[in-house]
C-alpha cells in the first residue's frame, strides 16, 4: 500500500510533494483511482471548480497549496511585489467556488501568514513559510476531524441506524471526515452502526464517495436514493442523522449539499435527531443568517445528462443549486472539535468563538 491510500483502503484526496500538489480526481470514483500532478495555481483552481477535489475542508486545503504554487511562480525580488502577487493569487483562487467558507478561511490564513513572513528573510524563505502553512492546515484538519469524532461518539450507541447525505468523509478532509468521523471511531470501538447513505443527486457524492469509502473500511453501509430517506425513517431504521456542512451562519442556519434541508425536515417529522458536524473553520460569524450564504448554481447538464446519459428532454428548463440551507430550528446540535453546541445558536456559537480565539 502506498501513500495514496489510508490504512482503511480509501484513497487520500491531496498529497503535497515539494513542487506539486497530487490531487485525487474524485469525479472518477469509484470506478478509477487517478491521481493528478498539479504544478500551478490555475490547475488547482480548475481542480476545485470542476470538483475533482470537493468537500469544504479539502477545498480549503487545496486552495492553500494553490497559493504555494502561485507564490513560487513569482519571478522577482521585493517584499511588496511578492505580497501583492500572493494577494492576487488568493483573490483568483477565491473565485473557484462560492459556498464553502473553508476556501475563504484558508486563503485569509495564507494572506495573513504572507504578511507576517515579509517582515524578515528572502523570497525563498517566504515561499517556504507559505508551504509550511499549507502543510499545517492539512495536518491540523486531521486532528480537528478526529476531535469532532470523539465529541460525537457518545451520541451513537451499538446497533443504531445512522443516515448521512453527500460525502463528509475522509475524501472531503485530511482524514476521518467530519460527519463520518464518529462512524469510523465507532468502528474502532466495536460499536456497530448501520449507515444509510443517500445517493445525493445530481453528482452522487453519497453513492460514489460515501458508500465507497465506508465499504472500503468494512462499515455496514446501505445505499438509498434520496427519495427513499422518508420511507427508511418511517420503518424505524434510522435513530440519528449526521451531515457535514459548507457554512454555518452566526444564527446556526446550515448550508450543505442540496437535499440536506429535506432530510432535516423528514428527521424532525420522525422525531430523529439531526446533527451537523462542523469544524470551527466552517462556522462563519460574519454571515448573519442562512439567507446571506451564497448558493452555487451549477450547469444544467449535471441534471439532464449526468454521467453521460441524457435523462431529460432537450431544452427543458433546469434549476440546479448545489447547496441548500437548513434553518437552525431543525438542527439538534452542531458538533465541533471544541465540543457539542446546542441552541440557542446565536449565543452559543458566539461564546464558542470567544472562548477559542
Ligand atoms: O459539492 P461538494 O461535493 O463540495 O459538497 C460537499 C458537501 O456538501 C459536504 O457535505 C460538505 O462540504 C462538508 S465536507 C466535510
Amino acid at each position: 500500500m502506498n501513500q495514496t491510500f489510508e490504512q482503511t483502503g480509501a484513497p487520500v484526496s491531496l498529497i503535497w510533494k515539494e513542487d506539486r500538489l497530487i490531487m485525487l480526481d474524485q469525479r472518477l470514483l469509484p470506478e478509477s483511482i487517478v491521481m493528478l500532478d498539479l504544478f500551478t495555481s490555475e490547475e488547482v483552481w480548475e481542480g476545485i471548480h470542476s470538483m475533482k477535489v470537493r468537500g469544504a475542508p479539502a477545498i480549503g486545503m487545496a486552495a492553500a497549496y494553490g497559493v504555494v504554487l502561485g507564490a513560487k511562480a513569482y519571478g522577482a525580488a521585493g517584499a511588496e511585489g511578492w505580497l501583492k502577487h500572493v494577494q492576487s493569487v488568493c483573490a483568483y483562487l477565491a473565485t473557484s467556488r462560492p459556498t464553502a467558507v473553508n476556501l475563504f478561511w484558508a486563503l485569509d490564513r495564507m494572506k495573513k501568514r504572507a504578511q507576517e513572513l515579509i517582515q524578515t528573510g528572502t523570497v525563498e524563505d517566504w515561499d517556504a513559510g507559505l508551504e509550511q502553512e499549507a502543510i499545517a492546515i492539512q495536518a491540523e484538519d486531521e486532528l480537528v476531524c478526529k476531535s469532532i469524532g470523539e465529541h460525537a461518539l457518545p451520541l451513537f450507541e451499538d446497533g443504531m441506524g445512522v443516515l448521512t447525505h453527500c460525502n463528509a468523509g475522509g475524501l472531503a478532509t485530511a482524514k476521518y471526515g467530519t460527519a463520518l468521523a464518529p462512524i469510523y471511531l465507532a468502528q474502532e470501538n466495536r460499536i456497530r452502526l448501520k449507515v444509510f447513505a443517500d445517493e445525493t443527486r445530481p453528482v452522487l457524492q453519497g453513492a460514489r464517495l460515501t458508500a465507497f469509502e465506508l465499504q472500503q473500511a468494512g462499515i455496514d453501509v446501505t445505499l438509498i436514493c434520496d427519495n427513499m430517506a422518508g420511507m427508511v425513517m418511517s420503518k424505524g431504521w434510522v435513530q440519528a442523522v449526521i451531515v457535514g456542512t459548507d457554512r454555518v451562519a452566526a444564527n446556526g442556519d446550515v448550508a450543505n449539499k442540496i437535499g440536506t434541508y429535506s432530510v432535516a425536515v423528514l428527521a424532525k417529522a420522525h422525531g430523529i435527531p439531526f446533527y451537523v458536524a462542523s469544524p470551527l473553520s466552517t462556522i462563519d460569524l460574519n454571515t448573519p443568517t442562512g439567507a446571506d450564504i451564497p448558493i452555487e448554481e451549477r450547469a444544467a447538464e449535471e441534471v439532464t445528462e449526468g454521467f453521460g446519459k441524457r435523462t431529460a428532454p432537450q431544452g427543458v428548463k433546469v434549476f440546479n443549486p448545489a447547496f441548500d440551507v437548513t434553518p437552525n430550528e431543525y438542527v439538534t446540535a452542531i458538533i465541533t472539535e471544541k465540543g457539542i453546541i446546542r441552541p440557542p445558536y446565536s449565543d452559543n456559537l458566539a461564546a464558542l468563538f470567544k472562548a477559542n480565539l
